[in-house]
């Protein structure tokens, strides 16, 4: 078996990490590696990002840049890069990887068949042969309303490169195509103008199969599943998730046939969240993040290892444990105000809720709908963990400083 060696941070045998994305994900995972002694490098496209505020440095540069990317590279000589955020230069990741400069996780080319909902979903769908929605691409509105027609309605318009449900919208019928498009393009991450048209699934409900790949005992890179997590999303948008997510014999084994196929073949260490629609028996595959998953931060009180832990763990090359500790929910805390420098009220009472716990990502600049903490706990089942982790999310109160 490889041996493993961590390093002393700051110094010369230091091993180093760097988070490209320092968002409330890469905060925990910048804590699980501090705990493991690692030396954590923190970049973002904004200062005092909240995974900025725990590690040993701190940048702030344009990830979608490859020449500043590159050089930040170059000067920090990270171990490992860990991307947290899909919209990065992705070509310069498949080349610094090449270069042997350092590992990129899980892959540099799962990086890059991730950033953009096409790559994904062709591969999936049509190499794969993974049961997903029927969808089309369109560069135009002319192309989308073809498109439109071709799959039927309702379906779902997205901009090919966008996150948390942005540019996404709902189309009922053909008077509202014009609309979603104009939507898309404002939703855009990176303003190209694609789009992705999917059929409607009328699922029952959906959940996220988180799927870690480790070293394991043969020393061979092993898959590892999660308890399903069950959650609900508002305009593509996760506000509340809970595990265990009770399914049925069938639905789960085939959600974890395909959660292993598609993380086999984006291969690499680390965790991914693996998003399936199910229906009776049938499930779907909807998309993939190969990093931890938002609806995944519920793990924080319901595994003995969460999803931030197991990805740093795997990522180094160390063993896993996925155990359920107990059930558990999570519930999103929104700023509910366009102002910096919030403040919260409230928080004393929402830890009052028995077996209820919080984060506040400290994030410096809040929006109406921008997430900016979530509160987490245990019951009994996770009808009663999720009424008490809403029950605490409801008691923080954002207000002006
Ligand atoms: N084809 C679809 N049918 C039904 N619901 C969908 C479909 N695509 C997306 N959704 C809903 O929208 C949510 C967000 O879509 P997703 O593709 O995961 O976008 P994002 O990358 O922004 O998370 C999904 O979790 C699901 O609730
Ligand atoms: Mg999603």
């Amino acid at each position: 078996m490889k041996k493993i060696t961590l390093g002393t941070p700051l110094s010369p045998s230091a091993t180093k990490v760097m988070l490209l994305g320092s968002g409330e994900l890469g905060k925990e995972v910048i804590i699980a590696l501090q705990r493991l002694g690692v030396e954590v490098i923190a970049v973002d496209r904004y200062e005092n990002a909240p995974g900025h505020q725990v590690a040993h440095r701190a940048h702030v540069i344009n990830m979608a840049d490859g020449a500043a990317l590159r050089a930040l590279i170059e000067k920090e000589k990270p171990d490992v890069i860990v991307p947290e955020i899909e919209a990065i230069a992705t070509d310069m990741l498949v080349q610094i990887e090449k270069e042997g400069m350092a590992r990129v996780i899980p892959t540099a080319r799962a990086a890059q068949l991730t950033m953009n909902r096409e790559g994904i979903r062709r591969l999936a769908a049509e190499t794969l042969w993974l049961p997903t929605s029927p969808y089309k691409f369109a560069n135009s509105l002319e192309e989308m309303i073809a498109a439109t027609s071709a799959i039927g309605f309702p379906c779902i318009v997205k901009p090919v490169m966008s996150s948390s449900g942005k540019g996404q919208s709902k189309v009922d019928n053909a008077d509202e195509v014009k609309a979603a498009w104009d939507y898309a393009a404002s939703g855009s991450r990176v303003n190209q103008g694609r789009v992705s048209v999917e059929g409607f699934i009328d699922f029952d409900y959906e959940i996220t199969q988180l799927t870690v790949r480790a070293i394991g005992e043969s020393g061979e890179t092993e898959t590892y599943f999660c308890d399903p997590i069950g959650h609900v999303q508002v305009h593509g948008d996760y506000v509340e998730s809970w595990q265990p997510m009770p399914m049925s014999s069938l639905a789960l084994q085939r959600s974890r046939d395909i959660a292993r196929k598609v993380t086999e073949e984006l291969g690499g260490l680390g965790i991914f969240g693996v998003e399936l629609f199910v229906k009776g028996d049938q499930v779907w595959f909807s998309e993939v993040s190969p990093r931890p998953h938002d609806t995944g931060m519920v793990t924080m009180c319901t595994q003995r290892f969460n999803e931030f832990e197991l990805h740093a763990r795997a990522i180094l090359g160390l063993p896993v444990d996925t155990t359920l500790r107990a059930p558990g929910a999570s519930a999103v805390i929104y700023g509910q105000m366009d102002e910096k420098g919030i403040a919260f009220n409230g928080v004393a009472d929402a830890l009052r809720v028995p077996e209820s716990d919080i984060r506040l990502f400290g994030k410096p600049e809040a929006f109406k709908k921008r997430r900016m903490g979530v509160a987490l706990a245990n019951g009994k089942d996770t009808d009663e963990a999720r009424a008490r982790a809403k029950l605490a999310a409801s008691k923080v109160i954002p207000v002006k400083a």
